[in-house]
Parts: structure tokens; C-alpha cells; sequence
């Protein structure tokens, strides 16, 4: 997976390069980080990435014309039978939400260009004509694109093949799988009189697995109710969570 990053900043990414997981992915060849100096492609000479608005108002644009040039030079260096599978992103909190829909979608590509947004915002034909996502973290409003991109470079790395240990790893995941995280315990069994509960130290797998299912769907219900609107629920899933009052839809 080829991640390319235009941005006004590509040396906050180079900790990706180095830290952990990413970092080992990175050596490993599994996936690659390239950042590109949005202001390289700068035409004056004070590399001008931003103008005033037309039409008067607080805040800077990001000029169109580097940001064009950056994605087609970027583009131009990928092997042409991947260019048009290879999305052109936009970080803006007027996107969409990033969530493993979205995250699957893009781990499918083979690579993914990721513009960094900045300042007040990016010049609409930016938007028009250049991108395929227009990707948002949250409802807040951050300095810069640059943390969302590697909210998204993270998100990703996770689904391509060996950069999370097996793939039961991810399959496994909160809310990949649809439901929440069963609860984990770790050594010691006892920590500050609490402690792990007995049938997780019992051996009989059959039980672990079914407690844990159960664990899942009960801290879905209390805390993220709308997941089991979509969450792949068995029958027997089904019962156990009208027993805790759930009055969701029968098959
Ligand atoms: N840039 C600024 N805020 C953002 C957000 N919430 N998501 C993505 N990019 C952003």
C-alpha cells in the first residue's frame, strides 16, 4: 500500500516512519509513505501556497494551481494500470466521516493520495475537479489536515495483509466486527482485589467463547446501541440481548 502525502508540513510524518507497527511496516516493505512538499510546486518565488479570498473574508485558500500540479506529478509516478484505483483524498471536516466502511474501501486501492488540507479552507476547484473523498475525522476543526491524514495512513495500514500479525487480529476488532470489544484481562489474576473472572481462567473454550460473545453484545447495547441496527447477529445473539431488554428487529 502506497500512501503519498501532500502537505505544507512533511516532516510531522516522518515519526510515522520509525514508530512501532507503521514503523515495521515501513521496513518491512509492506506499505510506503512518500510526503510531498505542497510548496515545491509553487510557481512565484516565495513558494506562495495560500491567497486571500475573492470576495473578501477572514482567513486564507489554498491555491489550486500547486495542489493540480503536486496530485498530477504524483499521480504520473504510480504504475498507470493502478492511477484510476487510486483515490485522491482530501482532509476537511467537511467530509465524510472516516469509519470502517470507508477505511475498507480505501485498504481495497492500491495506494491513496492524500491532500492535506490547510488554512480556511482549500480553493473549491480543488474539490471540483481533483479529488475522489473529501475524508473527515470528527466534528471539530483541527489546524491542519496533517493528524487526519495519519488517522487515515493508521486506519488503513491495519487491513493490509501482515502489518497487524494474523488477520484474526483486525477481523477481531471492536467494531469491525461489528460489536464492541469483549472485555481483556492480562496477568496477575488478582489486582487490587479485582479480579479476572473465573471462567476466563477456566480452560473450556466453549464457555470463553460464549461469555465473551455475550460481554460483546451486552457493552454494545449500553454504549453503542445503533451498531446493533447493522451488526451480523446470530439467533441466539438475538435472545440473549431481548433478555437485557433490547427490542430490536427479529429476523
Ligand atoms: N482538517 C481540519 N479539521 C479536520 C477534521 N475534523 N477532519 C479532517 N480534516 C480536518
Amino acid at each position: 500500500m502506497r500512501f503519498t502525502i501532500l502537505t505544507l508540513f512533511p516532516d510531522a510524518f516522518r515519526f510515522m516512519e520509525d514508530y512501532s507497527v507503521l514503523g515495521r511496516a515501513t521496513r518491512g516493505g509492506l506499505i510506503s509513505l512518500e510526503t510531498v512538499d505542497i510548496r515545491e510546486f509553487a510557481t512565484d518565488r516565495h513558494s506562495t501556497a495560500d491567497d486571500y479570498q475573492f470576495g473578501g473574508g477572514p482567513g486564507m485558500v489554498m491555491k489550486p494551481d500547486p495542489v493540480f500540479a503536486a496530485v498530477e506529478t504524483a499521480l504520473a509516478n504510480i504504475p498507470a494500470e493502478e492511477r484510476s484505483a487510486t483515490p485522491v483524498a482530501l482532509t476537511s471536516p467537511q467530509g465524510n466521516y472516516l469509519d470502517q466502511d470507508l477505511v475498507n474501501e480505501l485498504a481495497a486501492a492500491p495506494g491513496i493520495i492524500i491532500i492535506c488540507g490547510h488554512y480556511a479552507g482549500v480553493d473549491e476547484r480543488i474539490r471540483q475537479d481533483l479529488i475522489t473523498h473529501e475524508i473527515s475525522i470528527g466534528d471539530y476543526v483541527l489546524t491542519g489536515g496533517e493528524l487526519a491524514a495519519m488517522v487515515i495512513i493508521d486506519a488503513v495500514s491495519r487491513f493490509v495483509p501482515e502489518v497487524v500479525g494474523s488477520a484474526e487480529n483486525v477481523e477481531h476488532d471492536s467494531i469491525t466486527s461489528g460489536l464492541l470489544q469483549h472485555p481483556l484481562y492480562t496477568r496477575p489474576a488478582e489486582f487490587r482485589g479485582m479480579a479476572v473472572p473465573e471462567i476466563l481462567r477456566s480452560g473450556n473454550h466453549a464457555d470463553i467463547e460464549r461469555w465473551r460473545r455475550q460481554q460483546s453484545l451486552e457493552r454494545t447495547l449500553r454504549l453503542r446501541p445503533d451498531l446493533l441496527d447493522t451488526a451480523p447477529l446470530t439467533n441466539s445473539d438475538r435472545v440473549f440481548l431481548a433478555s437485557l431488554g433490547w427490542s430490536g428487529a427479529a429476523d
